[in-house]
């Protein structure tokens, strides 16, 4: 059993403690990113929804508050061409929806993300200490110009056919992301539904089929998570939920409401709002829409098409149509009502750790 936080990855990486707060789209900001870097993790911005100018302006916020390693997240996407038929019908099974909150008839969107070698190009102008990936594989050269760039490259995978390509395309860590995680699965080959894999079962497969440190992500709320993902081989944990309870994180208040209410059965995977399978606290929207969870276009057409209903349900507090991403182990939440300073939670979970290999 490990007896040390201190592993070959956080000293590649330059951080004290084995703790990476997951990057989340509408959950991280360059405050939380900074608050963790600076209290020995590393903290992840999501910048996949961001335009260039946008990831430009928070990562300077990022080096504003930290001389500290920090993470920049993107997703792999092609630039969606869907057929005209389909995104008119995925509009009229939302209209219902849009009706009840006082919307008008949708229009399709012009586009319907930003341009994922954009973005690209910009993190690798702005050399970010780490860039990390998601929904898809980065191709061998974008990782050389990246490292050319000085940055490390994390890519995500969720089995172990995953793992080995980010590795023989040259990533620096790989993220496990097991089935118990909050947000959405970055699941690139084969079916997702073959790769709900647990954190518990992921983790050591992937440690013994590659030779690249990995990261254990899904279900970690606490210190004996932590400790538990050391043991199985990984070499840093990486928690999203915990980190949408601290006082840094801009979530709804009706959001995080639903977490502190939260239980190990509350959350359940949905396609229903974004196309791509993803974890959240069930509610009216997934249970409506769950009879087309299979017809809904994939990612990021869904999610362009939903982007007013869940703007307009946040305006009216109604989180019946809010996506509330959360991981099975939300029930875990610190749920103090004031919300735990960041870095705080990050001294806690290094603290438990230690606590737990005794
Ligand atoms: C609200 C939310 C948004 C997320 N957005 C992203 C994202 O943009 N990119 C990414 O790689 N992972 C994303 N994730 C996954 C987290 O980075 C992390 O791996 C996951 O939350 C770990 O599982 P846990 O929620 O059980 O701690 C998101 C998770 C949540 C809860």
């Amino acid at each position: 059993m490990p007896r040390s936080l201190s592993t070959a990855l956080t000293r590649t990486l330059g951080i004290t403690l084995p703790i990476v707060q997951g990057p989340m789209n509408g959950g991280s900001t360059p405050e939380m990113v900074a608050a963790v870097s600076n209290a020995g993790g590393i903290g992840s911005l999501a910048a996949a929804n961001f335009d260039v100018p946008t990831i430009q302006t928070k990562v300077a916020a990022i080096r504003a508050l930290t001389s500290r390693p920090f993470c920049v997240n993107l997703f792999v996407l092609d630039t969606p061409a869907p057929a005209a038929d389909q995104v008119r019908d995925a509009l009229d099974r939302l209209q219902p929806i849009r009706e009840e909150l006082g919307l008008a008839h949708a229009t399709v969107p012009g586009r319907y993300c930003d341009e994922f070698r954009e973005q690209l190009d910009m993190l690798v102008a702005l050399k970010v200490p780490v860039a990390s990936f998601t929904f898809g594989l980065l191709d061998a050269a974008s990782i050389r110009r990246l490292h050319d760039a000085g940055s490390l490259v994390i890519g995500t995978a969720s089995n172990v056919a995953e793992a080995c390509a980010w590795e023989k395309n040259g990533a620096d860590a790989v993220c496990a992301q097991g089935a118990e995680a909050g947000g959405h699965r970055g699941t690139f080959i084969g079916e997702p539904d073959a790769s709900m894999i647990g954190t518990l079962a992921l983790v050591p497969q992937i440690v013994d089929a590659i030779s690249l440190p990995v990261i254990a992500a899904g279900g970690i709320m606490d210190g004996r998570g932590i400790a538990a993902a050391l043991t199985l081989g990984a070499q840093a944990a990486q928690l999203g939920t915990a980190f949408l309870m601290t006082a840094e994180s801009p979530i709804h208040p009706a959001w995080q409401e639903k977490i502190r209410g939260s239980t190990d059965t509350s959350t359940r995977t949905t396609r229903s709002f974004t196309g791509r399978p993803a974890r959240g606290i069930v509610n009216d929207f997934m249970r409506r829409m769950s009879a087309f969870e299979d017809v809904v276009p994939a990612y990021p057409v869904q999610h362009a098409l939903t982007t007013e209903i869940r703007k307009a349900a946040a305006v009216a507090n109604r989180p019946e149509f809010m996506s509330l991403w959360a991981g099975q182990a939300a029930g875990l939440s610190r749920r103090r009502a004031e919300g735990m300073p960041a870095a705080e939670l990050v001294r806690a979970l290094a603290e438990e750790a230690r606590a737990a290999f005794g």
